[in-house]
């Protein structure tokens, strides 16, 4: 990983609609490789993002593409789901329609990379295809893949990614799982198991709070660590200030997995809307994403956190606020 001429071996964790270009110019500038999180932006928002950071910082960045998934929901199962948030969609006074399926850019993200002659790009929620692969590496695109398991490692090296970050369950935010069941190994565990599979480096991820945590990983035989929600509540991130109170104010064992938001398997602060989805009809990612992005639109509006994807991992409790710099000065 030394192309990637990191002062630490500390990566920024690529946040959807989190990160700012100021928050990952921070990053990096701090030593760490700082990452956009661009799994919702259009192509053309994500060529301004990376240029709004290459305004700030000389230093090498990632960015972070979710690869697209090709599920069809049936009308039912979209109706049932729909139905399920009328009555949170009505507390929130929200009367428009039902929301259409967003459709991904993957593609032309990808052309805007290599355009904009970006260096990094990690992925998650699956690998991309053969010929993309071979696209970013003819021009020189360093590419790390996501993990929650050790086939998905190697499925990650088969594949020819140059390095994998490994997510334990702890992780804040989307488990980026794509293979087979969903599973939930903590990251010692599955750090070791990753390490002696694959040859290709290991980035360690989830729930790393501190320093002796990071040596941990390091020792384990991680070559970097992946930092999320310790990094949530600086003064440069662009999580919606009742998601960083939440943060700050949380107790151990707060959070929890849910489908609700997504439809996808995430670790975020409990909250109401999690309580009350739990026995009803979710629909599948994207799909369920859609349907509840103006419930979390508004939600955020209001200043209401019960309806908010609180985001965070299993050590949310040790959070601190501050400067990246000063947060990350704890980690090195
Ligand atoms: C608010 C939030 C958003 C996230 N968004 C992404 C994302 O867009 N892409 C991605 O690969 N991982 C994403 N993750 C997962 C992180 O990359 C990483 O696995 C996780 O933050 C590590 O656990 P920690 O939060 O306990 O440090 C997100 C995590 C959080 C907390």
């Amino acid at each position: 990983m030394d192309c990637l001429h990191m002062k630490s071996p500390i990566i920024q964790a690529p946040m959807a609609g989190v990160t700012t270009p100021e928050f990952v110019a921070a990053c990096a500038e701090a030593g760490a490789l700082g990452s956009i999180g661009a799994g919702y932006l259009s192509a053309a928002a994500t060529r301004k993002f990376i240029r709004e950071v290459k305004a700030l910082t000389e230093k090498p960045f990632s960015v972070n593409l979710f690869v697209p998934e090709s599920t069809i929901a049936n009308e039912n199962e979209l109706v049932d789901a729909y139905t399920a948030l009328e009555p949170i969609r009505k507390e929130l006074g929200i009367t428009s329609e039902r929301p259409k399926r967003s459709i991904a850019e993957f593609d032309d993200q990808v052309r805007v990379l290599i355009e904009e002659n970006v260096k990094v790009c990690s992925f998650t929620f699956g690998l991309p295809d053969e010929n993309t692969i071979h696209l970013l590496k003819e021009n020189d695109v360093y590419l790390i893949g996501t993990a929650t398991t050790v086939q998905e490692a190697k499925l990650a090296e088969d594949s020819k990614m140059h390095a994998v970050v490994v997510q334990g369950s702890e992780a804040g935010g989307h488990r980026g799982s794509f293979h087979g069941e969903l599973t939930l190994e903590p990251l010692n565990e599955l750090l070791i198991d990753c390490v002696n599979t694959v040859e290709i480096p290991v980035i360690a991820a989830g729930g790393i709070a501190n320093k002796e945590m990071l040596d941990k990983a390091l020792s384990a035989g991680a070559q970097a660590v992946q930092i999320g929600t310790a990094l949530l509540v600086a003064n440069e991130s662009g999580a919606h200030p009742i998601h960083k109170q939440a943060i700050l104010h949380s107790n151990d064992g707060c959070t929890t997995l849910t489908t609700a938001f997504s439809g996808k398997t995430a670790r975020g602060i409990n909250n109401r809307f999690i309580m009350e989805m739990k026995n009803t009809e979710i629909a599948p990612y994207p799909y369920q994403s859609d349907l509840t992005k103006e419930i979390r639109k508004e939600a955020a509006i209001q200043g209401k956190s019960d309806f908010m994807s609180l985001w965070a991992g299993e050590n949310v409790h040790l959070t601190t606020e501050g400067t990246v710099k000063e947060i990350l000065k704890k980690f090195i």
